[in-house]
Order: C-alpha cells, then sequence, then structure tokens
C-alpha cells in the first residue's frame, strides 16, 4: 500500500461516491461495514477532511458515536459490487458482515479501525465535529423525499490523516 495525497484522489472520490464506498467503525472490538453514497469530501479548518452522514436508525451510528475514528474504503474498478449490496442493505445488528462476506480486514497504524482490503483507496479519518441534521433548517422538498420517516443523518466530520492506495 502507497501512501497517496488526499488531493491526488479526491475526483476519483467524488465520481465514485454514489455507487457506494464502505464505511466501517469499530467500537468495543466490535468491527462493522455500511455501504455510504452520499458524503462530502473538502477543506476545513485547515483540514482534509470526509464528512459521513450516518442515520440514527443505523448500526454505524451506535459504533460510530463511540468512537473517534472511522474509514472508507473505495472500490474504483467496479469490484465488491456484492459486497456494497449486501453492506447497504444488511445490518450489523443482524449479521457479521465482515464474517459473512469473507472480508479481508487489514490494520493501520493511525487508527484502531481497520481497513477493508480488495478496495483501490482508503481514507483513514479522525473525527473532528459531528452535527445532528435539523428538521427545521431543511428544505422542504428535501425532507419530504428523502426523510419520510424523519430517519435525519448526523454528519461526522472526519480529518483525514492518511490516504492509502492499493497496488
Ligand atoms: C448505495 C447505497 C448508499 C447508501 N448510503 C448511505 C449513507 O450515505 N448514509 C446512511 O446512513 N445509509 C446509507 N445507505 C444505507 C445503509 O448502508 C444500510 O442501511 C445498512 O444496512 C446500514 O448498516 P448498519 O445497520 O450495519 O450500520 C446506503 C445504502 C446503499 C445501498
Amino acid at each position: 500500500m502507497k501512501k497517496v495525497d488526499f488531493s491526488q484522489v479526491l475526483n476519483d472520490y467524488n465520481k465514485i461516491l454514489p455507487k457506494g464506498v464502505f464505511l466501517t467503525t469499530k467500537n468495543d472490538g466490535e468491527i462493522n461495514t455500511m455501504t455510504m453514497g452520499w458524503g462530502t469530501a473538502g477543506f476545513i479548518w485547515n483540514q482534509n477532511i470526509l464528512m459521513a452522514p450516518v442515520r440514527k436508525s443505523r448500526h454505524t451510528h451506535q459504533l460510530i458515536e463511540n468512537s473517534d475514528y472511522f474509514t472508507v474504503s473505495v472500490p474504483l474498478n467496479g469490484q465488491l459490487k456484492k459486497e456494497l449490496q449486501f453492506c447497504g442493505t444488511k445490518s450489523g445488528r443482524d449479521y457479521d458482515k465482515i464474517k459473512e462476506l469473507d472480508l479481508e480486514l487489514a490494520e493501520v497504524k493511525e487508527a484502531e479501525v481497520p481497513i477493508i482490503k480488495g478496495n483501490d483507496l482508503h481514507f483513514i479519518c479522525k473525527i473532528k465535529y459531528q452535527q445532528d441534521m435539523l428538521k427545521e433548517k431543511l428544505d422542504q422538498d428535501i425532507l419530504d423525499k428523502k426523510y419520510p420517516d424523519k430517519d435525519m443523518h448526523t454528519f461526522y466530520y472526519g480529518e483525514v490523516v492518511a490516504v492509502y492506495k492499493e497496488e
């Protein structure tokens, strides 16, 4: 694995994000991953930041609430489709998704949370800020269409402390 600059991979990330990436969390020894298709990547507080939007209903929400880090593993070449589908429809409350899909994890030195091998890019993120969405501040049309059950997102802003490219 090669360390690369955030700016080098920003475009690739933004382009592929809607197709799904793996958001991995760990708390109390439990590792879980879910598919994430929304988010932002940018620059604030003089830091490179990935923002992960996680609805309160997700098992991931429970884990990330109790962690300082998350990782994001990104398939750029259409691989791991079945795995993205599974991790985007099944909850870690009901399945050990890592075991079920035989996902290979790798430890990283920057964080307790591992990455998922077989992806092209990996972001190691340290949470610097989080924010619950405020319904009353949201555009009514988006609220009606995207939040019919008022299952709002929490936005987790992680400083990108390392980016790795698999070779
Ligand atoms: C393509 C795709 C993108 C998704 N993006 C998000 C997202 O950005 N935020 C979110 O909270 N859920 C998203 N989901 C839904 C979660 O991945 C799904 O509810 C998952 O089962 C949650 O797993 P968990 O309960 O183990 O956390 C997405 C699902 C798919 C298929």
